[in-house]
């Protein structure tokens, strides 16, 4: 069976449906070998949507079980047995049973947000779900920064403040604000797949980076 995201946080906004497809376009750009498979478990189905925007398709499958309901448990676990990398794009609420039942389902956890206080606070109880669905585990989850201008003691502070009283890690890798994760998607590509972008390149690196530490995190790759 692959290995299971999912990606979740209760703030609509905070990059779950950026951060799901360019990942799995990160994973596919480093071994096209690889099969991977977004889930979109969004009713929102922004992944699915985004695959009928251009005209090349993605390197990988998106499926939308945003309608599974208790069944997502058992489609995920029965999909990912056809994939080696499932990637599940979260609906932006935790009373949305769809997010328990995915980030049960999962090997690892990605909680993106940004660097605000309003940010901090939803992660909070994104955090206590996953603390109460999987329990501890520094493997099983970690919070990565999105949008952020790491040069700004804003952000010093608030990832000063999510350290704490938290058993999962930060990511060293951050993805920082740019036009080209908007104007991508729009396009149906992902960062590894738009066309005479210049800012694609530093994109590509970081969330290469964040792709090839969440695998460093759960232990299949070395640091
Ligand atoms: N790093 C980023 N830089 C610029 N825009 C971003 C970034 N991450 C997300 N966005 C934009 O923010 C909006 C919300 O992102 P989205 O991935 O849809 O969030 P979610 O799925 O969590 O609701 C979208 O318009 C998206 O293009
Ligand atoms: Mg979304």
């Amino acid at each position: 069976m692959g290995i299971v995201i999912a990606v979740a946080n209760q703030k609509g906004g905070s990059g779950k449906t950026t951060l799901s497809l360019n990942l799995a376009g990160a994973y596919c750009d480093d071994d096209p070998e690889l099969r991977v498979l977004v889930v979109d478990a969004d009713s929102q189905s922004s992944s699915v949507r985004a695959t009928g925007a251009g005209e090349a398709p993605y390197p990988f499958t998106v499926v939308n079980l945003a309608a599974a309901g208790k069944n997502l448990d058992r489609e995920i676990k029965r999909i990912a047995n056809d994939y080696d990398l499932v990637i599940v794009d979260c609906p932006p609420s935790v009373h949305d049973k769809n997010t328990e039942v995915a980030v049960g389902a999962s090997n690892f956890v990605l909680v993106p947000m940004d660097a605000s206080a309003l940010d901090a606070w939803s992660t909070v109880g994104m955090l206590q779900l996953v603390r109460r669905t999987i329990g501890s585990n520094p493997k099983g989850c970690g919070i990565v920064f999105n949008r952020v201008n790491t040069k700004t003691t804003g952000y010093a502070e608030v990832r000063a403040a999510m350290a704490e009283d938290n058993p999962y890690p930060i990511l060293k890798n951050t993805i920082a604000l740019r036009e080209i994760y908007k104007t991508s998607i729009g396009m149906g590509a992902t960062v590894f797949s738009v066309r005479g972008q210049r800012t694609a390149k530093q994109a590509k690196d970081e969330i290469t980076a964040v792709a090839k530490e969440i695998l460093t995190i759960v232990g299949l790759i070395e640091d």
